[in-house]
Order: structure tokens, then sequence, then C-alpha cells
């Protein structure tokens, strides 16, 4: 062959590796999507003209070959183990404490990595060259998965660097990244196809594929977590061997961290805890080994596990449990929520015993009937849902059809369907007692009005009792009044009526967002103060003009239009105007310092003030966007307490760097 073509191919090929490289394990994009195409497309075309071509470790070996008619079996030199698991931080410590115990080090180090939720495989590379992958079968026999995992984006098929030991095995976890498998199932589910229940199951049924082009169009990941048979020298340390595999270009988790001592063992727990619901992927636990490598190999094993790690897993995400009926709940704007009524289940962490059914399309989606039995899950923070039904369980003697009500279940109004909207809402407006509660709980929340001693209950009760029935009658209220609830003494009841009166001076954009309008969240609501510096400019703003706002759309405007042609809400603005509610005057901010718009923030550790969630949605609300990880496009970095590798990245790129005070401050601002 043309020598010509065959340093073409070769410069082509490093270029692609290259760039899978800064894309897949440096998390660093170098070039546009299309650049990688092109370079792609011309590596083809060169290797379909030359013999002897493409090489079985070329980039374009990616997209997968030919399909297979069965997988052969592949004996792993050394048996793929499992973990132990601890199921409390005593147990864990005592694991700390069994393996302290066989060293003469004091405070040994132990490698902390997220128990990736996929499936775990082993990859072999001789001279750099990615030669067989297998799964774990039975841990001493698994089957031969090459072409599929040769597909995986992130893995190289060709390894990169100095010193790479002639025989490498890798043994990692194949996982699917939580968006993907969401795309994957939609797309299962319009084809009418049967979706995958969860991504590690999705994941396990990718790289059983028999055609390898399929495994190539699933959105697989992989990351290493252990060296398995090896020639040549490695590091004496689980940690630094990660780091030596990452530097071979092996994807590895950003999250591996190398810590001494039970607190920072706990700490971590509890800081991935939280962090979970962001990662790309799913983890279910934590993974602690000692981290000295001599040391691991004196603990030795126990059966199929070693005694020199173990696995701390979060509590299970979900449980099976009876649907025992369904009520239908109204919100603040009138819509009428169903809620399953489960019998309690442990799940999360928490007994739960509610999960909303969202709406009729959801109960149609789901297939549930009042007595099935279900899948409920509560992942981190977020409400608890059902996840599925068990269909093969379903008793038809027991089991009923869920009705939904023709008026509302509280005030009995006439109930409306809109077209194009799933939800049912309550026609009643400020007469239906539900709704009057939630607005009264809205205007007194710590984002609106912020009305210390004024919860939930108090509001409920103070409704109940007919001693309120709109906002502004709060202001009415006496000492007298509130000490004739229960539970309510005179010292209670004056030092509400005291922060009722201090929470009449407040801010435009916190009285906005107290009335309730649909859709106007806090971000809106500081938008609107800002453009429009006075309530009176607010009220007479036509739907077209309020469009002017930033991220204000035409449905949110009309939201707001609406909310101001109606005469009972006019009337509740203006007794609470007349309450004696007040803001200072606003400065108005240049409309283009406002807007985030182009810029990209990570967000990354653990907040006091506000969630993690209500800072993104502030921040996309203004127009930023909000990635996973930074790189160098990033440009600011809000970091929390305990923020890690995030933090670590964006001071060596020299990325602004902005905590917690200075974020809500900004907000504030704007
Ligand atoms: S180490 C000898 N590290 O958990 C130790 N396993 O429950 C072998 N897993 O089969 C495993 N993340 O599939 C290790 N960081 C991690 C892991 C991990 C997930 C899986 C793996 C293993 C299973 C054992």
């Amino acid at each position: 062959m043309n020598n010509e073509i065959q340093a073409s191919i070769t410069q082509l090929s490093e270029q692609l590796e290259n760039y899978n490289y800064q894309y897949y394990v440096l998390d660093e994009p170098s070039v546009p999507d299309a650049e990688y195409d092109r370079v792609f497309q011309q590596l083809l075309k060169l290797e379909e003209v030359s013999p002897g071509h493409p090489l079985a470790n070329s980039p374009t070996q990616k997209v997968g070959g030919l399909a297979l008619s069965k997988f052969e079996q592949v004996t792993h030199q050394k048996p793929m183990l499992s973990l132990d698991n601890v199921f409390e931080a005593q147990a864990l410590k005592d694991f700390m404490k069994r393996a302290q115990d066989k060293s003469s080090t004091a405070n040994i180090a132990f490698c902390i990595e997220p128990k990736l939720d996929g499936l775990a495989a082993s990859i072999i590379y001789e001279n750099g060259l990615l030669i067989q992958a297998a799964t774990r079968g039975d841990g001493q026999t698994g089957e031969n998965v090459t072409e599929n995992v040769k597909t995986i984006k992130n893995l190289p098929l060709k390894l990169r660097g100095e010193n790479i030991p002639p025989l490498l095995e890798v043994r990692g976890e194949v996982f699917m990244l939580k968006a993907g498998f969401d795309k994957l199932n939609k797309k299962l589910s319009d084809a009418g196809e049967k979706p995958f229940v969860n991504p590690r199951n999705a994941a396990a049924g990718s790289l059983r594929q028999l055609d390898s082009k399929v495994a190539a169009s699933r959105p697989l990941g992989f990351y290493c977590y252990a060296v398995g048979v090896f020639e040549g020298e490695l590091a004496n340390s689980q940690f630094e061997r990660i780091e030596q595999l990452k530097g071979w270009g092996l994807p590895v988790s950003e999250e591996v961290k190398q810590v001494t001592g039970e607190q920072a063992c706990l700490d971590y727990y509890q800081a991935i805890g939280e962090k979970r619901p962001d990662l790309a992927y799913e983890i279910d636990g934590v993974v602690y080994k000692v981290d000295n490598i001599a040391l691991q190999e004196t603990l030795g094993f126990v059966a199929r596990a070693p005694r020199w790690a173990t696995a701390f897993k979060f509590p299970a995400e979900e449980a099976v449990t009876i649907i025992e009926n369904v009520e239908f709940q109204v919100g603040r704007t009138g819509a009428i929520t169903p809620v399953a009524k489960l019998k309690p289940v442990f799940v999360g962490g928490v007994t739960v015993s509610n999960a909303t059914l969202h709406n009729k399309d959801e109960i149609k989606r789901l297939g549930i009937l009042i007595g099935d039995e279900v899948v409920v899950r509560r992942a981190g923070d977020v409400i608890p849902q059902v996840a599925r039904v068990l269909l093969d369980k379903r008793d038809l003697q027991k089991t009923q059809p869920i009705v939904f009500p023709d008026v509302c279940p509280v005030c009995e109004s006439r109930v409306e369907r809109i077209e194009g909207e799933a939800t049912i809402r309550c026609t009643g407006g400020l007469y239906c007692g539900a709704q009057r509660k939630e607005a009264i709980k809205h205007f007194a929340s710590r984002k609106a009005l912020d009305i210390d001693g004024l919860g939930n209950k108090l509001v409920e009760l103070l409704v109940e009792h007919n001693l309120i029935a709109s906002p502004a009658q709060l202001f009415d209220l006496t000492t007298e009044q509130l000490s004739s609830l229960p539970r309510m003494g005179a010292v209670s009841a004056k030092k509400l009526i005291n922060s009722l009166q201090i929470s009449k001076k407040t801010t435009l954009a916190r009285f906005l967002y107290s009335l309730g309008i649909r859709e106007v969240g806090e971000a809106t609501a500081n938008n609107l103060a800002n453009h429009y510096q006075t309530i009176e400019a607010v009220k007479v703003a036509s739907v077209e003009n309020l469009q002017a706002v930033s991220d204000v759309g035409e449905i949110v405007a009309k939201h707001i239009y609406y909310f101001f042609r109606q005469e009972h809400n006019i009337e509740v603005v203006n007794q609470l105007l007349e309450a004696g509610i007040h803001w200072p005057e606003i400065k108005k901010v240049a409309e283009s310092e406002l807007s985030l718009t182009g810029q990209i923030f990570v967000i990354t550790g653990s907040f006091n003030v506000m969630s993690r969630s209500d800072i993104k949605t502030a921040l996309q609300d203004l127009g930023a966007k909000v990635a996973g990880s930074v790189s160098k496009k990033t440009t600011t970095v809000i970091a929390g307490e305990a923020a890690g590798s995030k933090l670590t990245k964006a001071q060596e790129l020299g990325i602004e760097i902005m905590d917690e005070e200075t974020l809500l401050n900004l907000l504030n601002k704007i």
C-alpha cells in the first residue's frame, strides 16, 4: 500500500484518538462534533480502499461490526470477586478497624469510590491494544463481549502515554448514562417496544446484544475500578493505580478519593449521596478499599469477597407495596392531583405512605388500578413516585379502576380540563377552601413574605376556623382571635402579630412572587420587578409588553395578564397594599447586566440556604446553562461546602468560583 495513505491513516487515527480522549476522559471537548465527523469520514474512506484495513483497533471500529450467533465463553485468569456489604456507619468503622489492626502504619489510607450501578466487565489490553472483553459471569467464566465493549464511547481501543504494561487487564463497570437511558426508553416506547426497567438492566441488555451495531447505538459508558492480571510494574496504591489507568487514557470516575480517618470516610458517603441526583450515571453506594496493595494482599479474601474492600450501599430506592386508595388533592392553582394512598413502606431511607400519580395520562401510562401491587420509587429528595405495576400479581377480585371526580372534592365547584393539558382544575378559585389554604401558605412562605411563625398547619387552622379567607385578612388578625386557636398561647399569638408587622416591609419581587400567579417563580418575579419597578406598571402591562421581560414567554405573559384582569385578584392586591405592605423603590439594573445568557455554570458541593435544584432553576431562569462537569467552556463554578474535584479542576483552569453567599447576593441584586 501507498506509504502516503498509510501515513494518513495513522495520522487520522491518532487525531480521532485524541479527540476521544479529550472528550470522554478529560471531559474537555476540543473540537465541534462536525469536525470529529469530518475526520472520521476521511479515515473511513481511506480504510475502505486500503488492503488490510480497517485495523481491529481503528477508531472507526467503534460503530460495531458483524453480528454474532452466540457469545463464546471466557475463563478469567483471576476470578472476578464480589463485595461484602455494610449497612450502617458502625459496621464500616469495624471494617476499617480490622484493616488498621493488620497494619503497622498509623492511620492507613482508604481509596473511596462510588459504587457504580451497572455490570462488571474485564477488558484486556495487550501491548496497549484492546484484545478481549468479557462479562463477569459467575466470577470464573464469563461471556466474550469484545465486539460490544469496543463500541463503548469512552473506552479507548488503544492505550496512550508512557510505560504502558505489555499486558493489562482492567476491571470496571459498564453502565448506561441516565439521560441516554431516558431517551432510549422513549424511543423504545414510541416504537411500541418494551422499555427497560432501569439503566442497569438497559446496560446489561445492551451488552448482551449479538449485533454489535445495536450495542453501538446504546449510550453505554465504562469506568475502571481495578486491575486484574498484568505484566510489568504498577503503583503500590489503589488510588495511584486508578491515576495510572487514567494516564493511559482509560476512563475512571472523577469521584474517586484517597482519604484517611473514619470521619472523612463517612463524610464522603454523605456528600456523594447528596450529589447522587446530579451525577450523569447511577450509583448505589460507596466502595471502601484499603489503599495499600501490599496490605490488601495481607488481608486476603473470605469466600468470594475480599477482606480489604466493602460496599456501603444507599438505602434501596425502590420497594414493593399496595395502592390502598387514590385521593384527589387540590393545589394552589386549582390543579387536582391524584395521590396514591399506599400501604406504608420503607424506601429511600424513609417510610412512605403517599405517592403522586400526577394526572390521568400518567395513570393510563402506568395502567394502575386501586389494589394493585406496585413498585414505589423515592430517589433523593424527589417526591415518591409509582414506578410500575406488578401486573402478574394483579388480583381482579381485589382491584378497581380509579375514577376521577366531576366536581372539586373540596368545594364541589365545576372541574375543567384544559385542551392540551393533562391536568384537571377546580374552577372555584379562592372560593375553594383548598386553594385558599394553599394560596395563603404560599403567601407566607420563606421566598414570599417570609412570615415567621406562620407555618402550614397554622394556616390550615386559620382557614378552617374561618378567621381568614384571603392573604390580606392575615393583617386584620388580633391577638385574641389567635389565642383562641388550639395549642396557641398568648405569647405565640403576640409573636405572630409582630412578625406579620415585620413582613409588611418587603420587596416588589417577593410581593409579586407571593401572589401565586401561575408559573411566576422567584426568578420571573425578580425579572418583572426589575423591568416594571412598580406594581401599577405590572398591573396594566399587556401580553405583548410582558413578553419583553427577560425569560417571559407568551404562556407566562398570559398567566400574568389574566391574573390582573380578575376582579378578586385586584381586590386582594389592593387590600394588601392598604394593609401596609410596602417596599423600597427599585434602582433599575440595566437589562444587559441582568441576563446570564450564554454563561455556563457548574454547581458542586452542598449548600445551606438554597437547594442545588433551586440554584439550578434560578440560574436557568436568568438564561444561564447549567452543566454537569467543568470544562474550559465553564464560566463560573458555584462551590458549596465539601466541594471536590470539580472545584479543583475549576481552580486549575482559572475559572471564576462563587460561594453561596456571593451567589445569593447576585440573585438578590438581580
Ligand atoms: S471492586 C474485589 N469497585 O459491585 C473487588 N466493584 O457488589 C471487586 N462495583 O461486581 C469489585 N462499583 O460490579 C468494585 N468501585 C467499585 C465498584 C464495584 C461497582 C460492582 C462490581 C462488583 C459489584 C460487587
